[in-house]
Formats: C-alpha cells, sequence, structure tokens
C-alpha cells in the first residue's frame, strides 16, 4: 500500500507557483490577485477560506477577503459580485459555499463573470470541461487528477467509481475520469444516495473517488484487492484529541480499507491541500490570461 501524499505534492506545486510569480513580477508583470467572499461564519468555511488567503500570500498573490453576516441580501451579494467582475486589478474570485438559504447559489454563480471563475463553478466552465475545452476547472476535481498524474497511477481502461453527485466533486469528477486523456480513458460509475447495492458496484472497482460526505462510509469489505481510493470526505467530527475539539473525518474507515489498497489518500493531508493549491493554479491562469484573453 502506498500512500498519496497530498501536502507533500501541494507543498511543490506551491513552490513551483511562487517561483512563476517570482518571473511574472521580474518581467514587470501584475501580481496575480484573488479576492474571497465570506457570508456567514460556518466554522468550516472560515477554516477554509483563512487557508486560501494564508496560501495566497505564501505564493506571492494579492488576496482580498470581503466578509458579510449571515443576513446580507442577496441583492447586495450580486452587487459585490458585479463590482469584483469589473474591477480590472482582481484577475479571479471565489464566494464560499455553501450559503444561506435566503440566497440562490445558482444565481451567484451565474452572475460571476466566467473568465474570473477560478472555481470553475459557472455552466460556461462546467459546459466546457465536459467537452474538454479549456476551462477554469474546479478544484478538487483537478487536485485528483493531478494526484494521479504526478504518482504515475494508470487510469485508461480502468473502471472508476466515483461516490457522489454533487455539483462540486462528483459530476466534474465523473466527466473528467471519462474524459479522452490521461488521466482519463475510465470507464466512470456514478454511486449515490439513491443507488441500490453500492457495495457491487464497489468491488468491481479500480479506483474508487469517495466524495459522499458521509464519514466513514466505504468500509474493508467494500474494496477488491489492489484498488486506488481517494477520500474527498472532510467532515468536522468532535474529537477529544484535539485543541480545537474537532478533527477532519474522510468517507473511508482508513484502518480497514488501507491494507486493500495500492494506493490511498489520507485525511488530513490527501485531497484537502491539493484543492488549495488547485485554486491557486486557476488564479495564476486567471492572471496569466492563459485560458480566456479578456
Ligand atoms: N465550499 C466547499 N468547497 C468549496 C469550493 O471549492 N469553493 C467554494 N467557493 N466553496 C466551497
Amino acid at each position: 500500500m502506498k500512500l498519496i501524499d497530498g501536502k507533500a505534492i501541494a507543498a511543490q506545486i506551491k513552490s513551483e507557483i511562487a517561483e512563476e510569480v517570482q518571473q511574472i513580477l521580474a518581467q514587470g508583470g501584475k501580481r496575480p490577485h484573488l479576492a474571497a467572499i465570506l457570508v456567514g461564519h460556518d466554522g468550516g468555511s472560515e477554516t477554509y477560506v483563512a487557508s486560501k488567503v494564508r496560501t495566497c500570500e505564501e505564493v506571492g498573490f494579492q488576496s482580498a477577503l470581503i466578509r458579510y453576516e449571515d443576513d446580507v441580501t442577496e441583492d447586495e451579494l450580486l452587487k459585490k459580485v458585479i463590482e469584483l467582475n469589473e474591477d480590472p486589478d482582481v484577475d479571479g474570485f471565489i464566494v464560499q459555499l455553501p450559503l444561506p438559504k435566503h440566497i440562490s447559489e445558482q444565481k451567484v454563480i451565474e452572475t460571476i463573470d466566467y473568465r474570473k471563475d477560478v472555481d470553475g463553478f459557472h455552466p460556461i466552465n462546467v459546459g466546457r470541461m465536459s467537452i474538454g475545452l479549456p476551462c477554469f476547472v474546479s478544484a478538487t476535481p483537478a487536485g485528483i487528477l493531478e494526484l494521479l498524474k504526478r504518482y504515475a497511477i494508470e487510469t485508461s481502461g480502468k473502471h472508476c467509481v466515483v461516490l457522489g453527485r454533487s455539483n462540486i466533486v462528483g459530476k466534474p469528477m465523473a466527466s473528467l475520469m471519462m474524459q479522452k486523456s490521461d488521466p482519463g480513458d475510465c470507464t466512470v460509475t456514478v454511486c449515490h444516495s439513491r443507488t441500490r447495492d453500492i457495495k457491487k458496484y464497489c468491488l468491481e472497482a479500480d479506483i474508487i473517488i469517495a466524495a459522499l460526505g458521509a464519514p466513514g462510509f466505504l468500509k474493508g469489505d467494500m474494496v477488491k484487492e489492489g484498488a486506488v481510493v481517494i477520500d474527498v470526505g472532510t467532515t468536522r467530527v468532535p474529537s477529544d484529541q484535539t485543541k480545537s475539539g474537532f478533527k477532519l473525518k474522510g468517507d473511508v474507515e482508513f484502518d480497514e480499507v488501507a491494507p486493500k489498497c495500492s494506493f490511498i489518500t489520507p485525511v488530513p493531508g490527501g485531497v484537502g491541500p491539493m484543492t488549495i493549491i488547485s485554486l491557486m493554479r486557476n488564479t495564476l491562469l486567471a492572471g496569466k490570461k492563459a485560458i480566456y484573453c479578456k
């Protein structure tokens, strides 16, 4: 069994990005600028956004954090999105999800200029991704592809089972794994909360990507010998072993599953650090106008 060290790969990519930023600046170019909108005080979102802003500093990007209370109106938020769309200094921005119930996430996402949509959530980016055109690919799937690539994990012709059908991970992941590319070229099965006998599909999988948000869902008896298991789950569960009183638990029962795997990602330290680094890479691409010229 080989542990996929997302933390180490992310650190490597972080220094590659930092080096490129220095080159851009040395040539008189503009420092890439990422803005993040955070609504409310959800513990998970606070942690993620703080980490995104910190990573911006580490790679040499400019960053801006725009905060609103839970009772911000949809109109007010949309106005800020339009302002960021029009601000020539901002190369890319994100609106951290989830948003409070009275705000339509879809409306917010569709208001973001797709050329600044470094999360890759806008329907134009999703559509372009699904037919293999240059676009911003959403960060978690992009990070997983990068892990598969850097660990030289063979995917062509393999059966990949994606657990979960979210717009952020499950759907784009399934689409990318079936793409005619490397990594890719898989036969893909998507399982979700209504799938009957998930275990049957998992036992047939060469690669399992678990993104259900159900802590410890994938058990040892659901995985065949030699499978590659990628754990996207990051549920905060109470813990008396940490200072914060929480720890992150993945969708995979690691101790049972790991001995059967050829490769597996841990939680934390697997997919999580790659998600943030993929956002940084998208921001660099946005800064360089590498995908969309304007
Ligand atoms: N909430 C959970 N993951 C993400 C993400 O990748 N981007 C945004 N904007 N919100 C999220």
